[in-house]
């Protein structure tokens, strides 16, 4: 059983037999040796350097957003998207179950706490219907204006949808239920860089949006995040909060706010610089090697059927993905896969079957649970570095 995948994995990563197939590793082909190399040259490898500003730049340009401001982690940068969408402590935030645990964590640095709601089937991420759904349901207005859980009498202060694997949710549809309520609407969209939904890059619908740049994303710094914003203004407060508040002086030590140091390394950015040149060539090979899975898997062997793009976005298929048709098959394969030197991950466990989230305020989430049982990433890398 599930030979001929593990052989069409192989040929298609060109991997004798013996190689281990990675989920998805970094490929550096361009001027990344050739930046770093300037970092060290010129002293400039710590948090003040030519490429932060350049990054900051090429990637405002490369998504549309009016400003980039860039962090030391993907987690980081979600944290101070929490803290300038407003929310504080013991606030609610809604996102979904089926994420990675960071985008939770984030809200437990500010010691706000998660309400779930349901995924889409198709995009795997956010429904706009089970969140309005909840809204309806659950929640009362206070006279200042504020949405109210009625259960937990909690200040509910923003939504957290997030691009699962690249797909995009719906996001149009989300943002207007936020707009309706009065919801800060912050994008997760640390494994979406490049992906866009009717043409507008994701990260780009709400107040903010974060991105990683961890060593498995589809671009990478080694370690590194990002903020988008169409407002300058907030994104000047970002920075400014991810410099420890320090006011600009030539000596003086003065700081106007309690703050954090989350400034990315120049050194990261260089490599980011050298990635995000080569983006175009990333995606474009990325996206040939989902069609080629698509193609493979439409024959439903066994009952897999390969995850494409939702309907009006293009995806970077930063983690392709298959659905099993069950529990069973799904270990079946993760064990015949992993046993014969392909990588190959299970869907993340739902949140709120973490001990930390189990009592969070949650909707109906069958598809959720339907998803965490039959979701498997397959090898996803860029698989040819290029004309050199
Ligand atoms: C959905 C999601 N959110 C947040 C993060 C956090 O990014 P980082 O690992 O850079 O902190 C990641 C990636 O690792 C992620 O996949």
């Amino acid at each position: 059983m599930f030979s001929n995948e593990v052989e069409f994995i192989r040929h298609l990563y060109n991997a004798p037999v013996g190689k281990t197939v990675a989920l998805h590793a970094p490929m550096f082909a361009g001027n990344e040796k050739r930046y770093l190399e300037e970092c060290i040259d010129t002293t400039y490898v710590s948090s003040v350097g030519p490429f932060v500003d350049r990054f900051e730049k090429d990637m405002a340009a490369y998504t549309g957003a009016a400003a980039a401001v860039v962090t030391v982690n993907g987690t980081a940068a979600l944290h101070l998207a929490l803290l300038l969408a407003g929310v504080g402590y013991g606030d609610e935030v809604i996102t979904q179950p089926l994420t990675f645990v960071a985008t939770c964590n984030a809200l437990n640095c500010i010691g706000a706490t998660p309400t779930f709601v349901d995924v889409d089937m198709d995009t795997m991420g956010m429904s706009p219907a089970a969140l309005l759904e909840w809204i309806e349901n659950n929640t009362t207005t206070s006279p200042a204006g504020e949405l109210i859980d009625k259960h937990t009498r909690k200040t509910i202060k923003a939504v957290v949808p997030m691009h699962t694997f690249g797909h995009p949710v719906r996001i149009d549809e989300i943002e207007m239920i936020c707009r309706k309520y009065g919801l800060a609407l912050v994008e997760d969209a640390a494994e979406s860089i490049g992906s866009t939904f009717m043409g507008r890059h994701t990260g780009t619908f709400g107040l903010v949006g974060a991105m990683s740049f961890n060593g498995n994303k589809t671009i990478s710094t080694g370690g590194g995040g990002m903020l988008l914003f169409n407002d300058t203004r907030l994104a000047a407060k970002a920075k400014h909060l991810s410099t420890q508040a320090k006011v600009p002086h030539r000596w003086e030590f003065v700081h106007d706010s309690a703050a954090f140091n989350y400034r990315m390394p120049n050194i990261n950015a260089a490599l980011g610089c050298a990635q995000l040149e080569q983006i175009d060539r990333f995606i474009a090979d990325k996206r040939a090697t989902a069609q080629a899975y698509s193609d493979f898997f439409a024959g439903n062997r066994y009952g897999i059927s390969f995850m494409k793009e939702p309907p009006h976005s293009q995806s970077n298929y930063w983690l392709c993905a298959v659905k099993m048709p069950d529990r069973k098959t799904r270990d079946a394969f993760l064990e015949y896969t992993n046993d014969n030197g392909i990588m190959t991950r299970p869907i993340w466990e739902l949140m709120n079957r973490l001990p930390m989230w189990s009592d969070a305020p949650a909707g109906p989430l069958p598809n959720c649970k339907l998803l965490a049982d039959t979701i498997v990433n397959i090898p996803s890398g860029v698989r040819s570095a290029g004309a050199e």
